[in-house]
């Protein structure tokens, strides 16, 4: 007797145009005695764009920038040493140096939660604790991927306005801490810029928290998911905004931003380095054909993309929290709008435009995010349907 399973097909509403959905279907086979099992995969082509939906759920929907895909088939030719001996993977320490105006150690990894869980395994020990805001990525959103890595290190939590913390709010933290043996040493900061609300820390700000860290013996790593964005809103140097303020490492994202798949983990400090190569090869964090990682890399500094698209996608969010400002729950200053729409509000939107509830459940709030493809029409639909908004 066979029984066969419906594949399952992904929800209009997750599709866009021309994707291609993998669904599986299974076969049970009963062949007298013995069951074995057959495992089909097929491939259902959608056709065409569902014309009503508008993606504004997360700038990691967006596609991959043309200079990042010319780049990867630029280097396509012929053989390259493998694990990062490549020519390509050589040269990302003189372009990033070159970016940043000092010396750096690069390394990629293939998703922002490893770039955030190896760096900080790296500069914390399993005794150690991470000090972080509540609402960071490292917190909710990698599945334990930063207590894992380090070995079980705790993650200590700092509350703050638009997923951002004071150097007051540091302080008072840090006050609870002991030099004893029963408790969590803190030994790292982690800041995200820009935050997951979409703030940025200024200079001035983050040369104050790291100042508090650094006079505690902690190192101090920036989750750069949206870094290019953060850099854009704040009119700043790398520099400034990163070693100069006393950053120590930088996860410094490139996929939301126009990349592919890498990302880059960058050491200001050579000694910091310390055994995190052997961490990301044992995480199966190192690429075997390492160019077509660094290429992305290198390609999203000097074509200049990096400020391209961050400007793009921030001035897209801009004319989005423009259209309600009387709706706005934080202040819009990068490429993420938070607003508070109402339950009913947030029901009737979800019809036309792909986009997160945001907050507690039914908190009426809704995030909307605009990366560096977001179509210019779909922000004139967004901004009109919300202008109807009330407070
Ligand atoms: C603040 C922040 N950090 C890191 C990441 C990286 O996550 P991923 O592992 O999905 O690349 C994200 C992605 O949403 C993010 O928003």
């Amino acid at each position: 007797m066979a029984r066969t399973l419906t594949p399952v097909v992904p929800a209009a509403e997750n599709i866009s145009s021309g994707e291609t959905h993998w669904a599986s279907r299974v076969t049970y086979v009963d062949a007298r005695r013995w069951a074995f099992r057959v495992s089909v995969s097929v491939s259902v082509r959608v056709p065409g764009r569902i014309p009503s939906m508008r993606y504004f759920k997360s700038d990691n929907t967006a596609s991959v920038s043309r200079e990042i895909l010319d780049a990867i088939a630029a280097c396509n030719t012929g053989v390259a040493l493998a694990y990062g001996a490549d020519r390509w993977s050589d040269s990302l320490d003189e372009v990033f140096g070159r970016f940043f105006e000092t010396k750096v150690r690069v390394f990629t990894v293939s998703s922002g939660t490893a770039a955030n869980a190896l760096a900080l395994a790296t500069l914390c020990p399993p005794w150690g604790t991470v000090l972080t805001h509540a609402e960071a990525h490292i917190e909710r959103d990698e599945c334990g991927a930063p207590e894992f890595f380090t070995g079980g290190a705790k993650l200590s939590l700092v509350g703050g306005e638009g997923a951002k913390f004071t150097a007051a709010d540091l302080e008072a933290r840090l006050a609870w801490f002991d030099p004893h043996v029963h408790g969590v040493q803190p030994r790292v900061l982690s800041i995200t810029q820009a935050t997951e609300r979409g703030a940025v820390y200024s200079v001035a700000e983050t040369r104050a928290l790291a100042k508090i860290a650094h006079d505690r013996g902690m190192s101090v790593h920036v989750d750069g998911a949206r870094f290019a964005n953060a850099l854009v809103a704040l009119d700043c140097s790398p520099a400034e905004l990163t070693w100069k303020a006393g950053v120590n490492v930088l996860s410094f994202g490139v996929i939301k931003n126009g990349g592919m798949n890498a990302e880059a983990l960058v050491f200001f400090d050579a000694d910091r380095v310390a055994d995190f190569e052997f961490r990301r090869k044992r995480a199966g964090q190192l690429a075997c054909k390492g160019r077509y990682a660094a290429v992305q890399l290198i390609a999203y500094l000097e074509s200049g993309i990096w400020k391209r698209n961050a400007e793009r996608a921030n001035r897209l969010a801009a004319r989005i929290a423009a259209a309600a400002p009387q709706c706005l729950s934080v202040p819009c200053v990068t490429n993420q709008v938070f607003m508070k729409l109402g339950n009913e509000r947030i029901a009737a939107l979800s019809k036309e435009f792909g986009f997160y509830p945001w907050g507690p459940a039914g908190s009426g709030e809704a995030r909307f995010v605009c990366s560096w493809d977001t179509p210019e029409e779909d922000v004139d639909a967004l901004c009109a349907a919300l202008a109807t908004a009330e407070t």
